[in-house]
């Protein structure tokens, strides 16, 4: 049977004119502003176009699409956010930081609707910015509202359980969750409202003050969030900066003021960020890094059901996902049959645009990012792979059309880095000792997925992964959600976990009260909580 060849995108390079009306947007009446010191300022300075990954061909040929414009601010600005932030905090004592927790709570569910009105243009930004699929869009947005909820209810929780007092070796106390004081928050570009909000939302509820810098690319979609931080929260609780990260994140990161880092993006930067801080042990990270999640395909696999994840997890938005497999062991003895159906189930995927129903491989956002696959690949077939998939790897403009590479040798960097993108490396293997050593070896320690039946081969691969990466999956391939298991990942691949209640606990630390049992003390306890004197002790909570 000749091989089913890559599907051809419908409709790579529409003229203006064929835009979808439903699917315009314009990014004109938010372009150039941040927030700083809960003022919304238009910046008037150099400014940084923003380029959609979705080309246009107006009859001069392919051009990427110009979304618009944002501001490239300057040190001063990006010190005068962390002023703000600084003074906000005032060491603790800023109305935010000791704010009571039915007060944030309060203030973070006054968002939500805000949040929820300007769904639509966000939905569409995240579209037009990084091409993500429209139903892919909606589902970043619902899932982040979903996760501003849990967040409330974790908190909720968290303060009912402390709302109490102990008793131990004669010793009262009371403790409870305080915050770490200003955080610097940065998202990536492949959920750049979803990831930047999984951090930011609880570092906010927890007490802390931020300085927020959107991604490169996936930056326009958080400018119409702007007024709902400006009206929700305390001036300079939230702080939204654009520019150039050396120009604007070095100085922050040098003055030593910011104590906690969360960043999610690549090991490398969130290493330059860190030793920049003047006092490196002052700084709580909580990092998302790269990942090279494998599959291992066993020789009992119910290859139906593992070509269908298996395509899911490697090519969901192009692969862009640090959850991605990026990389599939597949055992010899079932290697020809697993890469015939999984090519033939790989050129069905439609290409086209973000918005187009049915539409599962888009344009990519990065730049130059299609001739750097192609780079990886020409290395592993110059060192014995081969692209499986007919129009497999054949660029168009920003489209990458996935390919499929067998096999790929342990001398190849398609091997080991993060490719992040719609390739799929496929080795074979004979042995799972093989696949338990590339796993030890990797600098990464994310996740794992296995296919297989046999519970012996899956219990002696469970005990030999579990302590290498954070995740294992079982016939289903690799993903963060629900949102409430913990994700996070060893080596190169993370620092920290999050999780709805995780990340409550990486945003804060324990502080208590602490008295010697006496009548005395037991009397200024209780006039402190009855008289309502302070909103640490207390024993109010929320339901
Ligand atoms: O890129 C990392 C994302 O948090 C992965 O989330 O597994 O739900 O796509 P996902």
């Amino acid at each position: 049977m000749k091989p089913t060849t890559q599907q051809k995108p419908t409709s790579l390079f529409l003229a203006h004119a064929e835009i979808p009306p439903e699917v315009r947007v314009s990014s004109e009446p938010y372009e150039m502003r941040y927030l700083i010191d809960g003022q919304i300022r238009t910046w008037t300075g150099p400014a940084q176009d923003i380029y959609s990954p979705v080309c246009l061909d107006d009859g001069q040929g392919p051009k990427r699409y110009k979304l618009g414009r944002c501001a490239l601010l300057t040190e001063k600005e990006a010190l005068e956010a962390l002023d703000a932030a600084c003074r906000a905090y005032a060491d603790g004592r800023g109305e935010w930081p000791t704010a009571s927790v039915a007060h944030r709570i309060a203030c973070l569910q006054a968002f939500i609707p805000r949040m929820q009105a300007v769904r639509s243009v966000v939905v569409k930004l995240l579209m037009w910015e990084i091409g993500k699929t429209l139903p892919d869009a909606e589902k970043e947005f619902d899932r982040t509202v979903d996760y501003i909820r849990a967040t409330i209810d974790a908190l909720k929780e968290t303060d009912r359980a402390a709302s109490k007092f102990a008793i131990e070796q004669g010793i009262i106390g009371q403790v409870r969750r305080s915050p770490l004081g200003v955080v610097l928050c940065m998202g990536p570009f492949n959920y750049p409202l979803n990831e930047t909000y999984t951090t930011l939302i609880p570092a906010l509820i927890m007490g802390n003050t931020l300085i927020v810098k959107p991604p490169k690319y996936g930056t326009l979609l958080h400018l119409p969030l702007l007024e709902a931080f400006r009206d929700s929260f305390p001036k300079g609780v939230v702080n939204m900066i654009w520019g150039d990260g050396k120009t604007i994140i070095t100085p922050i990161i040098k003055s030593g003021r910011i104590n906690v880092l969360a960043f999610i993006g690549t090991s490398k930067v969130a290493d330059l960020l860190r030793q920049q801080h003047p006092i490196p042990h002052r700084l709580r990270c909580v990092l998302g890094l790269e990942a090279k999640n494998p599959a291992v395909i066993l020789p009992d696999a119910d290859l139906d059901m593992t070509v269908r994840e298996c395509v899911l997890g490697s090519l969901s938005y192009n692969g862009q996902r640090c959850t991605a497999l990026k990389i599939l062991f597949v055992h010899r003895s079932v290697a020809d049959r697993f890469l015939k159906a999984f090519s033939e189930a790989v050129a069905k995927l439609p290409a086209g645009m973000p918005w187009e129903p049915g539409v599962q491989l888009t344009p990519l956002p990065e730049d130059g990012k299609p001739e750097w696959l192609k780079s990886l690949v020409d290395e592993a077939i110059a060192k014995g792979a081969r692209i499986i998939n007919p129009g497999g790897g054949e660029i168009q403009g920003t489209y990458y059309a996935p390919a499929v590479v067998y096999p790929v040798r342990s001398d190849a960097q398609l091997y080991h880095v993060e490719q992040f993108g719609p390739i799929v490396p496929v080795a074979p293997f004979d042995d799972v000792e093989e696949v338990l050593d590339y796993v030890a070896k990797s600098n990464y320690g994310a996740q794992v997925s296995l296919f297989g039946q046999d519970p012996a081969t899956l219990g002696r691969l469970i005990d030999g992964l579990v302590n290498q990466v954070c995740r294992i999956n079982l016939n289903a391939q690799c993903q963060r959600g629900p949102d409430t298991f913990p994700f996070t990942g060893r080596k190169d691949s993370a620092e920290g976990t999050l999780s709805v209640s995780d990340a409550l606990r990486a945003f804060s630390i324990r502080s208590l009260v602490a008295a010697k049992q006496s009548p005395g003390n037991e009397q200024i306890i209780r006039d402190i909580v009855t008289g309502r004197r302070s909103k640490f002790l207390t024993t109010d909570f929320i339901f």
